[in-house]
């Protein structure tokens, strides 16, 4: 008897192991998702654009949440929003300078503030002193610009009224309340009719604007006063998407990590360049501020220089992932001279440099990689990119055993040929040998310059 409940124990946990991201939802091939990611995974680079009522106080997005801030005491901000020189014709040509190839703008934020004309609410821009409809204007120009399009959607809605109080929300009680301060909190708000209004808002922002690339859905946080799967709908609302945009790429922060095809991309956000190595082989986008914020912080000071901003895309490709790197609009609707400054010194590497990044993944192992440097790869014109992190001093770099593999040298900024010290032709060398390659004495007037290599 025991022994039976013993073997039936361990059937149970195979199965359930065997089970595991093996149910789904869609029918679609491995083929036919591989097309519908193929453009994304190409581009790798994107901008991010968090901008809502929250860039007024100009604290950080989770304001309202980190100070506790009730509806009454934000709607000064929606009262005074007037984004007067909001031109996305100029964001678009930003980010295209800067080497992005798609954009996703926050069409509302955890606060709740719509940014388009939504026939479900009131509390959005149309109402305010913009009076624009700034979703339809953002998509424009942005896709003009032959630029991708995606919004940002957040489940969470601290505005809401139904929208029940939970560990995030503004009016939450003090720490360890019990469970009857809440009950009372939430007595009158009603979860279901904000999965409706969701579903609706998901459905009008996929009927109403065209066709949408990206969906960027935030967040999850299952548990004892979180909220999840069931309190989203996600299965449902997921059909829909799908249903509604079938071209359309997802992130992973339904809740729905127990389905194989749920999930379209993983999102590591703020991790740094070297946590990047263990997303090897899936399929992600690391997501990162310029300083700590999304939304524009007046008085956040810790803002990455080219170098790190350099490194993070060069090192998501070199782990075969995405960049999107966000800028946070200010409240009269520009990029404030600091986001400038890093987007120029960014375009200033991409319109010489970027072949390294698009269409470019990990190298294969047989190519060990040179000291100071960081590898990219493309598989489709098979070409090889060295990125020189540290110039090396004495002007030469060392490719470790890689005679026999390639045919030319040169640098990538200006295709200029790279020769050995005798001048040797790199075609020559036998399988294994080291090269040695001569670099400009004084160094390429990049912060990272880029070696091309191409293949044989
Ligand atoms: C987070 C934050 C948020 C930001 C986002 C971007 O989950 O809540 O403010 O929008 O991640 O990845």
């Amino acid at each position: 008897m025991k022994r039976q409940s013993v073997v039936l124990g361990l059937l149970l946990i195979v199965s359930l192991t065997l089970n595991a991201q093996t149910e789904k939802l869609f029918n679609e091939t491995a083929a036919q998702k591989e097309a519908r990611m193929a453009w994304w995974k190409e581009a790798r680079f994107g901008m991010f654009i968090h901008w809502g009522l929250y860039a007024m106080p100009a604290r950080h997005e989770w304001v309202r949440n980190n100070e506790r801030i009730s509806n009454e005491d934000y709607q000064i901000y929606f009262d005074n929003f007037d984004p007067d020189k909001f031109n996305p014709k100029q964001w678009a040509k930003d980010a295209k300078a800067a080497g992005m190839k798609y954009a996703v703008l926050t069409a509302k934020h955890h606060e709740g503030f719509c940014l388009w004309d939504s026939k479900y609410t009131d509390y959005k821009s149309t109402n305010t002193l913009a009076r624009r409809d700034l979703v339809k204007e953002f998509l424009d120009a942005f896709r003009a610009e032959g630029i991708r399009v995606g919004l940002y959607y957040s489940l969470i809605d601290w505005h809401h009224p139904d929208f029940t109080i939970d560990v995030f929300h503004p009016l939450r009680p003090p720490d360890n309340s019990p469970k009857e301060v809440w009950n009372e909190l939430n007595k009158g708000r009603d979860m279901s009719k904000y999965r409706t209004y969701l579903f609706n808002q998901i459905t009008e922002l996929l009927t109403k604007y065209g066709k949408i690339d990206i969906l960027w859905l935030d967040f999850s946080y299952p548990g004892n006063l979180g909220k999840g799967k069931d309190d989203w709908n996600s299965v449902a609302l997921l059909k829909q998407i799908r249903k509604l945009q079938p071209g359309i790429i997802v992130d992973n922060r339904l809740d729905l990590g127990k389905y194989a095809d749920a999930e379209d991309f993983e999102t590591p956000e703020q991790v740094s360049p070297s946590e990047l190595l263990k997303y090897r082989g899936k399929t992600w986008e690391t997501c990162q501020t310029f300083s700590g914020s999304w939304g524009y912080h007046r008085d956040e000071n810790s803002w990455k220089n080219n170098r790190q901003l350099l490194d993070l895309l060069i090192t998501s490709t070199a782990n075969g992932g995405n960049l999107i790197l966000n800028v946070g609009p200010t409240a009269r609707g520009e990029f404030d001279y600091r986001a400038k400054i890093a987007l120029d010194s960014l375009s200033k590497w991409a319109q010489e440099n970027s072949k390294s990044i698009y269409g470019c993944t990990y190298a294969p192992e047989k190519y060990a990689v040179p000291a100071g440097t960081k590898l990219t790869y493309n598989p489709t014109t098979q070409k090889l990119y060295v990125h020189l992190f540290d110039y090396p001093k004495d002007g030469k770099l060392l490719l470790p055993g890689y005679g026999g593999k390639i045919k030319y040298a040169q640098l990538l900024h200006d295709n200029s040929e790279l020769l050995t010290p005798d001048k040797k032709r790199i075609v020559q060398f036998a399988d294994s040998q080291d090269i040695v390659l001569v670099l400009p004495e004084k160094k390429p007037d990049y912060t990272i310059p880029v070696i091309e290599l191409i293949l044989k």
